[in-house]
Order: C-alpha cells, then structure tokens, then sequence
C-alpha cells in the first residue's frame, strides 16, 4: 500500500514529533487534537523542532516552509475518512485508545491502517475494539521522535503478517530502522530501559549515590547519551511510571514495582521536562545523601 495521506491523533510531544517525521518525510500529515488550543500547543512543538533544526543548518527556511506546509490540523475526526494510515498518540489510557480505534473504524475506508504508538498497552485489546483487526498494527516511535532511529512495529495475533513488511518499509522511508516485536508489555525497548530506570530511582532513594553522580556515572562509564535521571525527565515520570505498572501487572515480577520515589514525584506532578521539574530542576528535589 503507498501511504501518502497520515494522520496523527494526539499532538503532546510524541504526536507532533511523529508528524514532523511524516511531513519530513514528503507525507501529506492530517494532525487531530481534541480543541483548538490543544492544536496550537501541538503546532508550536513542530515549529520549535524544526526552527532548532533551520537554526543549526540542519534545515533551510524554505524546506521549514514546506513541511509546515504539508500539515494540516483538525479537530474533526471525521476528516480522516481518506487517510491511508493513522497513528494514534493519545494518553496511554485503554479505555479511550479503545473508543478512539472504534470510532476510526467507523469513520476511515476499510483500508487505512490503524497505528497505535503505546509505549506499553496491550496492542491486541485495541484492536479488538475495531472490525478490521488485521489492518491495526503497533508503530512505537521513540523520544525525541524526530531524532532517534528506531520504530517497534508490534504485530498481534490478529495483524495481517503482510501488514509487518509494509510497515516496515514504511519507517524506512521515515529514515528509522523498524524492528518487528510481539505484543507484550513493554515489548523489546521498554521490558529492558524502564527497569534499568526504575532501579537508578531506587538506588538513590536507598542512598547509595548522588542524582547528579549516578546521571554521570552512567553516561561516563556506559557512553550512554543522557544518565538516567535526565532520561526519565525527558521521557516524563507519569509515562516511566505508567509503563513499570503495566510490566510490573504482566510479570507480577517484584523488581518491576514502581519505585516509591516515582510515585512520589508524579503524585506531585513533577513530571520532568514537560512541567519543567522533575528529578532535575528546581526546588523541591528528591532527598540527596550527605556525601
Ligand atoms: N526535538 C527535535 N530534535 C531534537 C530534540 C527534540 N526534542 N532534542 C534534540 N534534538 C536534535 C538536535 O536538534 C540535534 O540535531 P542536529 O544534530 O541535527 O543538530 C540532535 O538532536 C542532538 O541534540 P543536542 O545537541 O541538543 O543534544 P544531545 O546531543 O545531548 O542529544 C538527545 C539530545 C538526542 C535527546 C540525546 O541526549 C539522546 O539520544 N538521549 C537519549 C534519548 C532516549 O533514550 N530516548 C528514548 C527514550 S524511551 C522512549 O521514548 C520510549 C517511550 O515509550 C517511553
């Protein structure tokens, strides 16, 4: 199938990066948010991302102009009746990927493929909710999504197999390397990061280190680009601790318990970069050892 036509539903930081590397891309890019305010937030993203990229030579202002160019917004799901895929970025809650994919199904032609981009819900329980389980399919896409590499393309036991290659080859049109995963909780990136994360949360509870010592001991000692810390601000602690719950539910494995001081922090929506505190940036901050 050539796609041509996407669309984007959810223009928070995922959204609007995956629209950027639709339009990028050539693609012709139809974003959906729920309000109008919700579509400027989300408009803004993508013109911040891409004047940073004209800012460094990456991008010339009149190729800024020509992928702006190529989104368009809307507020009305009903105009995503011609799209040839859409990719769903809403907040990871089942109830309402559910009633989003019923609904797509209702409104798009009977061969649009239907994406979701959870970081970790079960992709087999939102296609159930449509009629056309074999056209939805996983493209889980990585933060920031205009820069990193990779799509997880997460098939179920009901996707069309000729859907995989498809979609693969639709990610490397995008520039990613997709790799092809099954549909469990966390899939391949997720089952091994977030544990990794979850534990340098409870190290530094325990104690054993400073943040800024075990962020730099990681990026130092591993060559990893960012320390744990700066990772969870940048992925956001509501998803980290979304994803840990929904390894920890599959697993019922202890390690993959949410650490307390997570939970702490996204009870006090200090939520990283998206509300500009998190374990990183200003007062109040997690409790630091005296060494
Ligand atoms: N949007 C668009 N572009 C961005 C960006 C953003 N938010 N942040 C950085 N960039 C671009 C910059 O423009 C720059 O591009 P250039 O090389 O063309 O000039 C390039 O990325 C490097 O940026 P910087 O020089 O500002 O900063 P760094 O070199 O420190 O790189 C980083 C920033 C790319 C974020 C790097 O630190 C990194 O790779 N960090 C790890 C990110 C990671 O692990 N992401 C996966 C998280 S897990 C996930 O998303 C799954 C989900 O389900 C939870």
């Amino acid at each position: 199938m050539a796609f041509e036509m996407v669309a984007v539903v959810g223009l928070g930081t995922m959204g609007a990066g995956i629209a950027e590397v639709f339009a990028r891309a050539g693609l012709r890019v139809i974003g959906v948010e729920a309000d109008a305010d919700a579509l400027a937030t989300g408009r803004g993203h993508v013109e911040r991302s891409t004047q940073r990229a004209v800012d460094r030579g990456r991008l010339s202002g009149g190729e800024r102009d020509a992928i702006l160019g190529r989104i368009t917004l809307t507020t009305s799901r009903e105009d995503l009746r011609e799209a040839d895929l859409v990719v769903e970025a809403i907040p990871e809650v089942l109830d309402y990927k559910r009633s989003l994919f019923a609904d797509l199904d209702r409104i798009c032609k009977p061969e649009t493929v239907l994406a979701t981009n959870t970081s970790s819900l079960p992709v087999t329980a939102i296609a159930a909710a449509t009629g056309r389980q074999g056209r939805v399919i996983g493209m889980h896409f990585f933060n920031p999504a205009p820069v990193m590499g990779l799509v997880e393309v997460v098939s179920t036991v009901l996707t069309d197999p000729a859907l995989v290659p498809e979609i693969s080859e639709l990610a490397r049109r995008l520039g990613k390397t997709p790799v092809a995963v099954g549909d469990r909780a966390g899939f391949v990136v997720n089952r091994l990061l977030l544990p990794y994360l979850n534990q340098a949360a409870v190290l530094l509870e325990q104690g054993l280190a400073r943040r800024d010592d075990i962020d730099a001991a990681m990026r130092l000692g591993v060559g990893l680009p960012m320390g744990p810390f700066a990772l969870l601000d940048l992925i956001g602690l509501d998803t980290a601790y979304e994803v840990m719950g929904v390894l920890f539910d599959e697993t019922r494995d202890r390690r993959h318990a949410p650490a307390p001081l997570l939970r702490e922090l996204v009870s006090a929506r200090l939520l990283g970069r998206k509300s500009g505190r998190g374990f990183h940036g200003d007062e109040p901050r997690p409790r630091e050892p005296d060494r």
